[in-house]
């Protein structure tokens, strides 16, 4: 599979209804083929449907028109289940909110979504993902620490790590990882830790990214930006020395 796209999407519309005449296109008109590893990042100003196709490759929201192909299955038309379980095995999300709990440490949120969930994943490789991860997100000494005592870079760089971590202690390669300005409102001491991260798992897993992010400084880092307006792709452009 890996000679055809990681990410196929073709003739992108997402029109909210409004009241009367006054519909949205949030996307309109969008196809774009991302191949397996690369690392895109989607610019653009705010509203210009950057965040809706991020959720649409991610299969959170259903575009109107057009199709989007993973890894060479088709989205459009799978039942709600499927879609479901697809996009659990499939696809890894990076959620821009920090909802830290603030009654446990920093590494107690990394691993709270693995605890809870139904993963089968050995304690040894999941003890050595974490300790890898918080190396790199530079955590260690914090690790033990509550979100009331870390700063508001640090908080954003454990709610990065709770959503890498299961992928991280997976040993995964290939997987295809979405995140939502990852940076933002972060000063880019902070910002550069968590892009040096990202860009890492593009080279050293093979995984394929979309950031979308308003910042250059982040899109420095990846091998293609694309730039949005209005809902329709205005630029598409190779970057041939990201991390540079
Ligand atoms: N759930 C929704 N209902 C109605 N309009 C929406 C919804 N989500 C986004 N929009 C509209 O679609 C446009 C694109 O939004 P969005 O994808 O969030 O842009 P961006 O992430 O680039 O700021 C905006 O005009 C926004 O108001
Ligand atoms: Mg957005």
């Amino acid at each position: 599979m890996k000679n055809t796209p990681h990410v196929i999407l073709t003739d992108i519309k997402k029109i909210y209804k409004g009241a009367g005449s006054s519909d949205v296109a949030a996307v309109n008109g969008v196809s774009l083929e991302i191949p397996h590893g690369q690392f895109l990042s989607i610019m653009g100003p705010s509203g210009s449907g950057k965040s809706t196709l991020l959720h649409i490759i991610g299969g959170l929201t259903t575009p109107t028109e057009g199709s989007v192909a993973i890894d060479g299955t088709l989205l459009n038309g799978m039942s709600d289940r499927k879609l479901t379980r697809f996009r659990r095995k499939n696809i890894g999300v990076v959620f821009q909110a920090f909802n830290l709990i603030s009654t446990l440490t920093a590494e107690e949120n990394i691993m709270l979504p693995i605890l809870a969930g139904y993963q089968e994943i050995d304690a040894t490789k999941l003890q050595r993902g974490l300790d890898e991860l918080l190396e790199r997100l530079q955590l260690t000494n914090r690790r033990r620490h509550y979100p009331d005592a870390l700063s508001g870079g640090e908080q954003q760089r454990v709610a990065i790590a709770r959503a890498l971590l299961l992928d991280f202690a997976s040993d995964n390669h290939g997987s295809l990882l979405l995140a939502d300005e990852p940076t933002g409102n972060l000063d880019s001491a902070n910002g550069e830790i968590i892009c040096k991260l990202l860009r890492q798992l593009c080279d050293e897993r093979h995984h394929t990214m979309v950031v979308v992010t308003h910042e250059p400084a982040v899109a420095a880092w990846t091998d293609r930006i694309v730039t949005l307006k209005d809902g329709a792709i205005l630029s598409d452009h190779p970057n041939t020395k990201p991390g540079t």
